[in-house]
């Protein structure tokens, strides 16, 4: 018998999600990039190409200096644990410090940019660079009695005492896990213990928004958190943001906590050989994005996974060592940790850390850093590109920069918004690169080469170089280009800066980024161990690849799996909106409708024709499928520290359920305002949802999974 039409809706697989997304145009390489452009040959495409995998990567890895060469390029020999550069030693430290003394002891290294305007930039050549990371290694073994092998914890701020400590680490072979500094002291705490940490690393006090931010108070919950998981703290270590002044109310506790500017002296003009270390070595542990369960530290190695960051910052975001670059992510990310710290300092640049918020005082701040410091490649999420076209649409316009490249990251980007990007802060003479990629991969996994291919905005681009993707439905079956269907994006080959495993969880490792597509577990082919990415993406006829966000990412309108994304963006078509954010509603009829939230860019008044040309604009852009049931023009969203909006809050405030864990937004006094206005109006209308049952309510909780 022939299922009914809503039933065989409903047997759509997983992965089958509608896509609606119209064709953009394509943008040529500006002619000023292609001139001096690292990857200017095409012959490197073909190089990286599928037949000559996995040797092509050795041309990565000679990006470094190994104090013993590898004997193999890559071991498969135990899937999916692949090695790389199996034989080869080699320090971190000495390749990102030591060996550019020769040619650059006193060129900048990184370029400290304080949030207060009125607080002098700091310049750390590599000389200085050398000094710091040597002394504070002395006291990492000396004072700490830190080795090989060992892991720390640092849970620091935009300060440049967060590179020159990742460094210190590297140079004696210590695995580092920063936490990010926005986090709360108990996610700190979770990581500590998850990692077996002794040591935590903090600071005091930090600029944010023109405020001196309390930050050692977390270090008091993060040592309690770790205790009741059973893992003690013998030490904390302190920087202050000011040395000789203490800007916290957290009282030091004796014998455990101390002040780095008060030790730091007995190390001065200490020196510490780096320690050669195996390439497969462990670097530092990054603890992956997700709400529920135990972390996940994702581990990356010390060979395969410098020579990735060093190959995809030279070819993919041009970086050469003349280049003042500047990514405006935070450090306490893998973006921070791959692209600001170990890829710039590999290829010996100067790279720019910026403390505070983008936009403080003003609309102006990061154009005004830009044109000072003279910085030519610019590095930024979609959420910061939102926020500085919110805030100050033309105001690129007037400051004397001109970026050669420009990047996002993060999240796709809407191309609305890459129109503005492209047109306003680049000038119109810019290529924008779009990386997509995730914590565990170590680097871009769908990219462009600025000078060589076009740019098409909201597409991430082809597979980086050495990176073959493929998109399966759920049966496995390859869904082809130009199809215009999506499915899950995997990558169907190893590359050297994937993570080697989940750090004490090795079968979650390859249970959530290997089992789903394993044609055979006892094989020792890596043809046959795919690596399932999470996202859903569909690839256009030209191969340029479009992401639709995590799969737990959608929302099933009686059948149809709406992409967030796609709804967003559709919104963002209206001249007056600056952000969207779509989240499910539970309906008796159609499972869940979208909820939208859009919040106004400034001086513009609410209003039902606001609503109106937004619900046109979806129902435009994609169907009435998608039409949002509500449009709630809000004042601000519900934001991580991060900048990414939290979509479960805003999901649990229209479905009338907990909105769960607030203390990691950077805004959590919106969340009320929110609640109250629109809970208040669906009460007055009548329209307060059932009770959710225990499965939908678990559903709304992780959705967007954020955090
Ligand atoms: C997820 C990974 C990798 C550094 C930042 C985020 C989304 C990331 C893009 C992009 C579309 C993107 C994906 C991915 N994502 N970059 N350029 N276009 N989506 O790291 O926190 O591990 O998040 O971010 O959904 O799976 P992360």
């Amino acid at each position: 018998m022939a299922a009914e039409p809503e039933e065989q809706e409903n047997q759509l697989s997983e992965a089958q999600i509608a896509v609606h997304w119209r064709e953009e145009e394509t943008y040529p390489p500006p002619d000023s990039l292609i001139g001096q452009a690292n990857a200017a040959d095409p012959a490197i495409i073909e190089r990286f190409g599928e037949d000559h995998f996995p040797d092509c990567f050795t041309e990565y890895a000679d990006l470094l200096t190994w104090d013993t060469p590898w004997d193999t390029v890559l071991d498969t020999s135990r899937p999916p644990f692949w090695k790389w550069f199996v034989g080869g030693r080699l320090n971190a430290s000495y390749n990102c410090v030591d060996r550019h003394l020769a040619t650059s002891r006193n060129k900048a290294a990184f370029i400290w940019v304080p949030e207060p305007e009125d607080q002098a930039t700091q310049t750390i050549t590599y000389q200085e660079l050398y000094r710091k990371v040597n002394e504070f290694a002395a006291l990492l073994q000396d004072y700490c009695g830190l080795a090989t092998g060992d892991r720390i914890t640092f849970h620091l701020p935009m300060v440049p005492e967060l590179p020159v400590a990742m460094l210190a680490c590297a140079r004696l072979g210590v695995i580092h896990s920063e936490v990010f500094g926005g986090f709360s002291g108990t996610a700190c705490g979770d990581r500590i213990a998850d990692s077996g940490s002794r040591i935590l690393i903090t600071m005091d006090s930090y600029y944010r928004g023109g405020t001196l931010v309390d930050h050692k108070v977390k270090a008091d919950e993060a040592i309690e958190a770790a205790r009741k998981l059973g893992q003690e703290v013998d030490k904390v270590l302190v920087w202050r943001r000011t040395p000789g002044q203490y800007a916290s109310k957290s009282p030091m506790v004796e014998g455990r906590d101390v002040f780095v500017d008060e030790i730091l002296g007995d190390y001065r003009g200490k020196s510490v050989p780096p320690v050669s270390m195996p390439a497969e070595a462990p670097l530092f542990l990054m603890y992956s994005s997700g709400t529920t369960g135990r972390p996940k530290g994702c581990e990356h190695s010390t060979g395969g996974y410098l020579s990735y960051v060093a190959g995809t910052s030279k070819y993919h975001l041009d970086i050469h060592p003349e280049d003042t670059y500047w990514c405006a992510a935070d450090i306490g990310w893998i973006t921070g940790h791959s692209y600001i710290v170990y890829g710039p300092l590999l290829l010996g640049t100067t790279s720019v850390l910026y403390e505070g918020v983008p936009v403080y005082p003003d609309a102006g701040r990061c154009w005004r850093i830009a044109e000072r410091l003279g910085v030519n490649i610019f590095h930024t999420a979609p959420t910061t590109i939102r926020m500085l076209r919110k805030v100050g649409p033309e105001e690129p316009r007037k400051y004397d920069y001109q970026f050669k490249v420009m990047t996002t990251v993060g999240e796709p980007i809407e191309p609305e918004v890459w129109r503005w990007y492209y047109q306003e802060v680049g000038k119109g003479r810019a290529a924008i690169v779009d990386t997509w990629w995730l914590t565990e991969t170590g680097g871009f996994l769908g990219t462009t080469l600025p000078a060589l291919q076009p740019m098409k905005p909201g597409s991430c681009g082809p597979g980086a170089l050495g990176i073959h993707p493929v998109i399966y439905d759920e049966d496995r079956n390859t869904v082809e280009a130009g199809s215009g269907r999506a499915g899950n994006i995997c990558i169907r080959n190893p590359w050297p800066g994937v993570l080697q495993t989940i750090w004490g969880q090795p079968e979650r490792f390859v249970d959530v980024y290997y089992r789903k597509y394993c044609a055979d577990p006892d094989s020792k082919d890596w043809h046959d161990w795919p690596f399932l990415c999470g996202d859903g993406a569909v690839q256009a006829a030209d191969g340029y690849y479009r992401i639709l966000g995590r799969i737990d990412d959608v929302i099933n309108v009686a059948g149809h799996r709406l992409g967030t994304k796609e709804i967003e963006s559709a919104a963002l078509t209206v001249e007056e909106i600056a952000e969207a954010a779509a989240v499910p509603a539970v309906d008796e009829i159609r499972g869940r409708v979208p909820e939208l939230y859009v919040a106004l860019k400034p001086g513009l008044r609410a209003g039902p024709d606001i609503e109106q040309k937004v619900t046109a604009a979806i129902e435009r852009e994609i169907g009435k499928i998608a039409r949002p049931a509500r449009v709630w023009i809000v004042p601000d969203m519900p934001k991580t520290r991060s900048g990414k909006i939290m979509r479960r809050v805003i999901a649990g405030i229209s479905n009338f359920t907990d909105v769960g864990d607030i203390s990691t937004l950077a805004n959590p006094e919106i969340v009320d305002e929110i609640r109250h206005f629109v809970q208040g109006d669906k009460l007055a209308k009548g329209e307060v949802p059932r009770e959710l049952s225990p499965q939908e309510a678990e559903e709304i909780r992780n959705f967007g999974k954020t955090e």
